[in-house]
């Protein structure tokens, strides 16, 4: 375990292809930011775990700054033990951008509408939020204009076993990929439309169809199969199969054949962590470098599993 600015520097250094050194003693204190807040790398892929911190206190400019050249860095954070009010949980949300009110607003949290509730649990018969979410690879809010920039998901109640979300790092993903493949798709843009989940979801009985106005908002959109971040500049594929809908300009076959070879080599081991949830985890991933999929090998009937997510507003992916 390490400090957080040290660990962003190491993978600064490491992407400058600079030797990597051993990682610091465990539980070493952090300078930059809050003195107890400690990171450990979550996955050789992507992610790491910071411990130290109650992400109901306030934040100062420095520790927020620290907290994001990480996210930038890793990928993903992983907070434990957050027993943060939905209030709390949206503060902390909304020091990093724009908050999404999700278009399923019938999943989203009363007063509260920051708050999309992903959740298997009815209440008087009645399904008390999204049911059926991310059970496929997805980049949250793909099928929007301007893609989501990062999401952060509460575990408020999990399955004792399965329910465990896996994100794939999309920048580990494009640079393995060999130099003709990366020309090849350079330029190619892909469709991507909610429509196309929903309609699955609602055949599982898990979902209402869209309505017409929820419709209205999530009109097919298109953007590049192969995306900058806006932060690190660093190169990523751009790949959510459950929104996706083909690949502009190519027959089906062809699209079909492309998308899923790299949907395929994208979610191998190497490039994927798999996180197994806890009660008050809160996970923070960025949506323009990871895609993810949340396991549906629990019991629907049996298990509960209760999620509170917030969605960061992105911007045009370039
Ligand atoms: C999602 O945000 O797409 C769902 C993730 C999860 O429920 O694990």
């Amino acid at each position: 375990m390490s400090t957080v600015g040290e660990t962003v520097g190491a993978d600064r250094s490491r992407e400058a292809g600079a030797r990597t050194r051993r990682q610091a003693p465990e539980r070493r204190r952090a300078a930059a930011a809050d003195p107890g807040m400690t990171v450990a790398r979550a996955s050789r892929a992507l992610g790491v775990t910071v411990g130290g911190i109650d992400l109901s206190r306030h934040f100062s400019d420095a520790e927020i700054a620290t907290l994001r050249d990480a996210f930038n860095t890793h990928g993903l954070l992983l907070f434990r033990d957050q027993d943060v009010s939905p209030e709390a949980h949206v503060a902390f949300s909304k020091r990093f951008g724009e908050l999404e009110h999700h278009v399923l607003n019938d999943a989203l949290l009363d007063g509260l509408p920051e708050i999309y509730i992903l959740s298997n649990l009815k209440k008087d018969g009645k399904r008390v939020g999204r049911a059926g979410a991310g059970h496929y690879w997805h980049s949250d809010l793909s099928y929007m204009a301007e893609p989501s920039l990062g999401s952060l998901l509460r575990a408020i109640e999990v399955p004792e076993v399965g329910g465990d979300t896996m994100f794939a790092n999309l920048a580990l993903a494009y640079d393995a990929l060999s130099a003709p493949m990366k020309s090849f798709l350079e330029g190619l843009e892909a469709e991507h439309h909610f429509a196309k989940v929903q309609s699955r979801v609602v055949s599982l009985g898990l979902n209402k169809p869209l309505t017409p106005e929820q419709l209205a908002k999530t009109p097919p959109v298109v953007h590049p199969l192969v995306r900058v971040h806006p932060e690190t500049g660093r190169k990523s594929l751009f790949l959510s199969p459950g929104f996706t809908t083909g690949v502009v300009g190519m027959t089906p076959e062809e699209s079909a054949a492309l998308l899923d070879f790299l949907a395929d080599h994208a979610s191998g081991p190497r490039f994927v962590y798999r996180h197994q949830w806890k009660p008050n985890d809160v996970v923070f991933w960025d949506n323009r470098t990871l895609m993810h999929y949340a396991l549906d090998d629990y019991d629907y009937d049996e298990d509960r599993r209760h999620m509170h997510r917030t969605t960061i507003r992105g911007e045009g992916a370039a």
